[in-house]
């Protein structure tokens, strides 16, 4: 892993939109995969004032979002489509044919996993991922436990996560329990990978990532077997990895 080190969370996000903005130049159609989540906002902010001073387009651009949650619909302010389109998707000159975000409503859940992993398929693959990670080292919503040979799949949020997230809804009963998400063959067949770790929330998941084994109880950890990852982490989150 490439580990760049910045001081703070709006260093984190320029370095991550200029990569960004570099790939979308120099690769042909490209094929992004985009997370949601507190910790990729400032990339997609930066993103949009790039494309704002004309610096990049997306007329070119498939994107692919790791995952939604089950039950909520697109027009929910809580799904991730409704994220992704508040945050990049409608201040950019993407086509929306081009999007795609798993489906957590559809009627056929396993249909709607194979789908997800048919168009990225179609697409010729993803050729960049964007990733944040959870206090748990959890990728995308691949909980600890999730075999490492896991396809986009249904599963079922820990209670850590679900009490993490409960931040953006009413009342935690109103987190959804499920969610559909890319699983973590399908995040590393991906042929790079760009990994946002900020604040000292993910200071204990970073040290883990550094320092600890590759371990399906901490599913970040592959990331060391994969041959283009780039981590661009802040200070706050290095705290206890540089045992400061
Ligand atoms: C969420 C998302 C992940 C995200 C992670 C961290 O549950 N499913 O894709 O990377 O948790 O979120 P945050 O960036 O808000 O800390």
């Amino acid at each position: 892993m490439n580990v760049i080190k910045v001081k703070n969370y709006d260093e984190m996000s320029e370095k991550a939109a200029e990569f960004i903005v570099d790939r979308i130049h120099t690769i042909e159609n490209p094929v992004l995969g985009l997370a949601t989540g507190s910790t990729p906002e400032g990339l997609y902010q930066r993103i949009i004032k790039k494309y704002e001073q004309n610096e990049v387009s997306f007329k070119d651009v498939t994107t692919f979002n790791l995952d939604e949650y089950v039950g909520l619909e697109k027009n929910d302010p809580n799904s991730y489509y409704y994220f992704m389109n508040e945050k990049l998707f409608r201040h950019v000159d993407i086509e929306m044919d081009r999007v795609r975000v798993p489906n957590g409503v559809a009627e056929d859940l396993e249909n709607e996993c194979r789908e997800h992993e048919r168009a990225i398929e179609q697409a010729g693959g993803v050729d960049v991922q964007v990733l944040g990670i959870g206090g748990n080292g959890h990728i995308g919503f691949n909980e600890p436990g999730t075999p490492f040979s896991s396809k986009t799949h249904v599963v079922d949020l820990d209670q850590s996560t679900i009490q993490a997230n409960a931040r953006f809804f009413k009342s935690i009963d109103e987190v959804p329990t499920q969610a559909v998400s890319m699983g973590i063959e399908t995040i590393m067949n991906s042929k790079e990978i760009l990994l946002l770790v900020s604040g000292e929330a993910k200071a204990d998941a970073m040290a883990k990532l550094l320092n600890g084994e590759v371990s399906e109880d901490f599913p970040a950890s592959i990331l060391k077997q994969h041959d283009n990852v780039t981590v661009i982490v802040d200070e706050a989150a290095l705290t206890i990895a540089e045992g400061k």
